[in-house]
């Protein structure tokens, strides 16, 4: 396999770049320290790699900011994903104008997935001339060096990389969370779903070692991270192309193996490639999570075949009713597009049917978005938006009473619960091991650590608990 890691000499060059950017960045903020913000839309993967941004930012001497006024540099990470995620970032560089008119020094850069759609980087180039600097995802190690030009040089840049791709290897991280973490296991996707820009934009396939996904993971692991979450655009073809053998149930089995007390979890899981091997690994292994997210997108199969999923619903149930009988109080969640391209009524009935079947948790819910540059975009659609938009609320209706009854289940029942946020005052939001949220009374201090829950009430998809 061509090794696609960071060279060293690569690494090295952005190490000395980084260097002289204290010096430089710290002058053109007025002689103290700059500051940066980095803003994300988009998936996990898009969160992952602004940890990266914001590592090498600090690197270079920033201080991370929330507020734009106070900003040096603002960086927005964008998501191609759907129509709606790209023109909230239309909507909001718009108005950064202002404060780059207030502030000429500020630098704004652009990445991230709709970088990588040439008629979108055309577009921004176009449109927003106060825009300074625009990079792809294959090359965001380069983020030193390419700050470094857009300063030394005074001249606007958009920088692309191959679609081969990059695998991140030794930059710097700034996580976000402090007991709870994301780690790539693998970056791109092969499966080319007909209505999906991903692989357009985020490239081949291409996986992570084992041992730097372990050493990675061990190191969260002793600095007190909780809940690591394993990433993917499909984990479940994590290793092809690896010169070891490996597969993703081995690696999750060595994640969940590490000495400590925390949890793990992964997401996305394919159905075509879902295997009993990983359900059983969750199975047997009470520190990975009973919480299974395999999006099914569309019950009908006339529709997967158009969308090119490669599994039929009969395939889907198989896997979800296995995962179902080996894990208990497991929770199932997923994905579905309503609407795609000739989708009928009675395409429409069969997804409903398999929701009704399945009784998932919850479910992320989208209207197909075309997508410029792939094949459903060219489908014949005879239905509108507004067909769409009635079949959606018909969907979320059959959802939410599967979701109220599922939760109503849960009461009087205890379950260890890691304790995340303030949701308002004197009440925390604990998440459940199936990712279920729960309201508690209880003081901050908790905050990042294990609790036994019991649940007192339910109203519709939240619930309530008590400290036991
Ligand atoms: N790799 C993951 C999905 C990543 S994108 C997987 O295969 O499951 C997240 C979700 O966005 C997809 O599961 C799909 O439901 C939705 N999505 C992707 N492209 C879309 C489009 N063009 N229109 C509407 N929803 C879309
Ligand atoms: Fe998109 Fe399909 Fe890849 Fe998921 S598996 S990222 S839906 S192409
Ligand atoms: Fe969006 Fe890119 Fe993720 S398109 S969903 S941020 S991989």
């Amino acid at each position: 396999m061509k090794d696609s890691k960071i060279t060293e000499e690569e690494l090295k060059h952005q190490d000395e770049l980084t260097d002289m950017l204290r010096d430089i960045l710290y002058i053109r903020a007025g002689n103290k320290q700059p500051k940066a913000s980095v803003r994300t839309y988009g998936c996990q993967q898009n969160v992952a790699d602004s940890e990266k941004l914001k590592g090498m930012l600090e690197k270079m001497g920033c201080a991370l900011t929330d507020d734009y006024n106070e900003a040096d540099i603002i960086i927005f990470n964008t998501c191609a994903v759907r129509e709606h995620a790209e023109d909230r970032v239309f909507g909001n560089v718009g108005a950064l104008k202002a404060l780059k008119k207030k502030k000429p020094s500020l630098l704004i850069g652009l990445c991230g997935c709709m970088m990588e759609q040439e008629h979108i980087a055309q577009k921004i180039y176009k449109s927003f001339p106060y825009v300074g600097l625009v990079f792809g995802t294959h090359v965001i190690h380069k983020f030193p060096e390419l700050i470094y030009n857009c300063v030394t040089s005074g001249k606007r840049l958009v920088e692309r990389g191959s679609d081969d791709g990059e695998i991140y290897e030794g930059l710097p991280l700034h996580r976000d969370g402090s007991f709870k973490g994301w780690l790539p296991i693998m970056y791109g996707c092969d499966n080319f779903c007909t209505y999906c820009i991903v692989p357009h934009v985020r490239g081949r396939e291409r996986s992570r070692r084992p041992n730097s996904v372990l050493a990675e993971a061990r190191s969260m692991v002793k600095a007190g991270y909780k809940d690591i979450t394993l990433l993917g655009q499909n984990v479940n073809s994590y290793g092809k192309g690896l010169d070891e053998e490996t597969d993703f149930a081995s690696l999750l089995q060595s994640v969940a193996d590490i000495e400590g007390d925390f949890w793990v979890r992964f997401m996305t899981s394919h159905p075509k490639d879902a295997s009993k091997k990983l359900i059983d690994t969750i199975a047997a292994n009470d520190n990975i999570c009973n919480h299974l997210h395999l999006p099914f997108q569309c019950g009908s199969d006339r529709v997967l075949k158009k969308m090119n999923r490669r599994y039929t619903k009969e395939k889907y149930l198989e896997i979800a009713n296995y995962a179902k009988s080996k894990i208990p109080d497991l929770s199932l969640t997923s994905d579905v597009i309503v609407g795609f391209p000739g989708e009928t009524e009675e395409d429409f009935e069969e997804t409903l049917e398999l929701i009704k079947e399945v009784k998932f948790t919850s479910l992320f819910t989208f209207i197909y978005s075309p997508r410029v540059g792939t094949p459903a975009a060219k489908f014949d659609d005879p239905y509108t938006h507004e067909d769409k938009a009635k079949r959606m609320g018909r969907l979320l209706k059959v959802q939410e009473s599967i979701a109220a009854e599922r939760c109503a289940s849960m009461v009087g029942k205890t379950y260890r619960v890691l304790v995340e946020e303030q949701a308002r005052e004197g009440v925390l939001n604990a998440r459940t091991q199936n990712n279920i949220v729960v309201e508690l009374n209880a003081p901050t201090e908790l905050i990042g650590t294990f609790q036994y829950a019991e649940i007192t009430e339910a109203r519709n998809w939240i619930l309530r608990g008590k400290i036991v």
